[in-house]
């Protein structure tokens, strides 16, 4: 059996960012289950923001194409003013003017870090209606992850509950489907 191929797209390209360290945690839960993992850097599609008299820039058929393949795609997201960042409104509304079937052939995980206890909750509800309007197979466990300066050890562990738990629970799901969808 091939094993399962996982996308991560983290919406903040910030330094040091929270949702980053989310990120490389879930990755290393995803690897140790036999997952093959690949970070996508949106830092590399560079998009303006919509306008529908710009042309479609490159970097969104660049964008689509990497995506195609993935049986999962896993999202992490931080949260602003109780919505998803611009960054990642923006290139699911450039994406979707060209093609959703990226989004209609994998299995979606959504997950988002936040300084104080909330984890995103907002903004995960928010991916989950936009990622299911699209067609997307999202999973409904999803990861919220709070008080991110107590969630992770030394080694970048995800260790805080129950974000801890709803990461194996969310990886579980998704390898799950995948394998039920052959
Ligand atoms: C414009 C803006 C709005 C924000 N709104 C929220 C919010 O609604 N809820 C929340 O939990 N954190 C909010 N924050 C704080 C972010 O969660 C925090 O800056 C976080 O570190 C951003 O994620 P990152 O570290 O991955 O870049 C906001 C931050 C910014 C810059």
């Amino acid at each position: 059996m091939t094993a399962p191929k996982i996308a991560f797209i983290c919406a903040s390209l910030r330094e040091g960012s929270i949702n980053k360290k989310l990120e490389k945690a879930l990755m290393k839960r995803f690897k140790i289950s036999g997952a093959k993992t690949s970070s996508i850097d949106l830092g590399k599609y560079e998009m303006p923001l919509f306008h529908g008299d710009l042309e479609t820039p490159k970097t969104v058929k660049k964008l689509i194409t990497r995506l195609k393949g993935f049986d999962g795609i896993v999202v992490i997201s931080p949260e602003y003013n109780g919505c998803l960042p611009p960054l990642l409104k923006n290139t699911i509304d450039w994406t979707s003017t060209v093609s959703t079937d990226y989004i209609k052939s994998a299995v979606w995980g959504l997950a988002s870090c936040s300084p104080g206890p909330m984890s995103g909750i907002m903004c995960m509800r928010q991916m989950q209606f936009i990622f299911t309007r699209l067609g997307g197979d999202v999973l409904p466990q999803q990861v919220g992850c709070g008080n991110a300066s107590k969630a992770f050890n030394e080694r970048g562990d995800l260790v805080a509950q129950p974000a801890s738990t709803f990461a194996d629970n969310m990886r579980d799901m998704m390898l799950e489907r995948i394998s039920q969808k052959g």
